[in-house]
């Protein structure tokens, strides 16, 4: 399966911090925002990602993730021209896709949590159609909104409704069969011009083959969409790395771990960053088995 990395959109809740930078490339504690939804699709068992960004941010994703070879992967890279919606990157993914699967993630939002990237992954894998997730959040009309029948099965699915009929927000990460590029290409654009993920989302869920699958209470999924959202994600990230001594969102130790790069891959890696924590880190991996 291949993925999709949406690392678009304007940022202006973020403004003036994403005036020059991109959202996704600002820090959450000690690595750029990119680094957690990247490793979610590593985790996942995603090797063969296309990065979309806006076009004048292209070159500084390039510098810092290059062609991902370091890390076991394939990265190319693509340019939303003007923020038409997360959708739209399905139809500038279509080439890519190469009338395959897909697994699309947005640049903005990290998921933690035991085991949680690989069994999302497999969950995925199973399910014909297209696997949403669905997450309790205390404020679910800022987002795409699910809710369940009696059984457990989708029964509507609105994009930041006023008055929602559930608490579960949709996360940003999606896991699509062959139609979704056809499906998204079809869509008209919503009252704020964008082509809607959750129109995209719905079109599966009229055919009967959208699959929901509930994220409880161990999971953590944050979308870093504002000051306060960055500071929160940088304080949660600090707190379990400090505590367990363990990195949330660092795609060498991802990549090592998976054997997608040996010891000597990581260790060529870890030396131009051995006079700060990070690399540190990765240089002591190589010595814990
Ligand atoms: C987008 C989607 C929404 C989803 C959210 C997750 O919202 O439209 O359905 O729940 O991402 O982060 P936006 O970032 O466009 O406000």
């Amino acid at each position: 399966m291949k993925g999709i990395l949406l690392a678009g959109g304007e940022g202006t809740r973020l403004h003036p911090m994403t005036r020059v930078v991109s959202k996704q490339l600002l820090p959450v504690y000690d690595k750029p925002l990119v680094y957690y939804p990247l490793t979610t699709l590593m985790l996942a068992g995603v090797r063969d990602i296309l990065i979309i960004t806006r076009p004048r941010d292209a070159a500084a994703f390039a510098a810092l993730l290059g062609d991902g070879s370091a890390w076991g992967l394939s990265l190319t890279y693509a340019v939303q021209p003007a923020p038409r919606g997360i959708a739209e990157a399905l139809v500038l993914g279509r080439t890519f896709l190469a009338g395959g699967p897909s697994a699309l993630v947005l640049g903005d939002n990290l998921f933690f949590g035991a085991g949680l990237g690989r069994n999302l992954g497999l969950v995925a894998a199973r399910n014909p159609g297209a696997t949403v997730f669905a997450y309790p959040v205390r404020d679910p009309s800022r987002y795409g909104v699910i809710a369940l029948d009696a059984a457990g099965r989708p029964a509507s699915l609105e994009e930041k409704p006023a008055q929602p009929r559930s608490s579960l927000a949709i996360p940003g990460l999606y896991f699509y069969d062959a139609q979704a590029p056809d499906l998204a290409a079809a869509l008209a654009p919503s009252p704020r011009g964008e082509l809607e993920i959750s129109d995209v989302n719905r079109a599966y869920l009229d055919r009967g083959r959208l699959v929901v699958v509930p994220l409880g209470r161990g999971a953590t999924w944050l979308d870093v969409g504002t000051p306060e959202a960055l500071a929160q994600a940088s304080a949660y990230v600090q707190t379990l790395q400090e505590r367990q001594g363990l990195m949330i969102g660092s795609p060498e130790e991802v990549a090592y771990r998976l054997g997608l790069i040996d010891a000597e891959a990581l260790a060529r890696l870890a030396a131009p960053l051995a006079h700060n924590a990070y690399g540190r880190y990765l240089r002591d991996l190589l010595a814990t088995p």
